[in-house]
């Protein structure tokens, strides 16, 4: 080829197809560098939860009846791959048992690169089967005199990271510290939590 263009077209004809051949190798390895870098390595979605207010629990070693709205905030920090979550769901636990449970993605549902989005989780009980015993109860009626309760949301879902085969499991802990209105209706103030997401020992998630 090159031996073609020398004869018909001279050294700067071919000085000029030379450098655009170079920069076309640039231009793929750039490329597939910034493909490498945006699908290859996966970052992991950050959960929060920005905002929970419970209006009513009570505890027995049996049973729980409680209203508690859980905002939910979960971040996709990966700038090129979008996220397709299959399942999430929410456990709430208390003293270490579950004593309820919401879908917080039914439906397949995508987020898009870059973006947080913000689930909020209304659920309520008159008496939600727990088996809690003695020492539940125990706990309760402990952290009923402090005035805060420590309960427990456990996310379990499955989502999968734009151009990647793998249903990842998504695990995640957030130990909420929650308090019942006070009689004359002073708010009470959320303080923000941070969720432990766990580590998936899948290959690739
Ligand atoms: C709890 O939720 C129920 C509906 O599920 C409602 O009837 C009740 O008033 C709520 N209680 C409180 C204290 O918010
Ligand atoms: C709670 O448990 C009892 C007996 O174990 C069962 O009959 C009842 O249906 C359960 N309720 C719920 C809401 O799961």
């Amino acid at each position: 080829m090159c031996d073609l263009l020398s004869e018909c077209c001279g050294p700067y004809r071919r000085f000029v197809l030379g450098f655009c051949f170079g920069l076309a190798i640039i231009a793929a390895v750039a490329v597939i560098v910034v493909l490498l870098l945006g699908y290859g390595r996966v970052y992991h979605l950050r959960v929060a939860v920005d905002d929970a207010s419970l209006t009513r629990f009570a505890v027995t070693s049996t049973a729980v009846s409680y209203n508690l709205t859980v905002s939910l905030v979960v971040r996709n920090p990966n700038w090129a791959m979008s996220v397709t979550y299959r399942s999430l769901e929410a456990a709430y636990l208390f003293d270490g048992h579950r004593f309820d449970s919401i879908a917080a993605v039914s439906s397949e549902y995508v987020q898009s690169a870059r973006r947080t989005a913000v689930f909020r989780l209304s659920t309520g009980a008159d008496a939600a089967n727990a088996s809690l015993g003695n020492a539940g109860a125990q706990e309760y009626l402990k952290e009923k005199d402090k005035g805060v309760f420590d309960v427990e949301v456990d996310l379990s879902g499955e989502v999968q990271y734009q151009r990647h085969r793998t249903w990842c499991k998504l695990e995640a802990k957030c130990p909420l510290k929650l308090q019942l209105p006070t009689p004359d209706g002073v708010a009470v103030v959320f303080e923000k939590t941070t969720c432990d997401v766990l580590r998936s020992s899948q290959r690739g998630c």
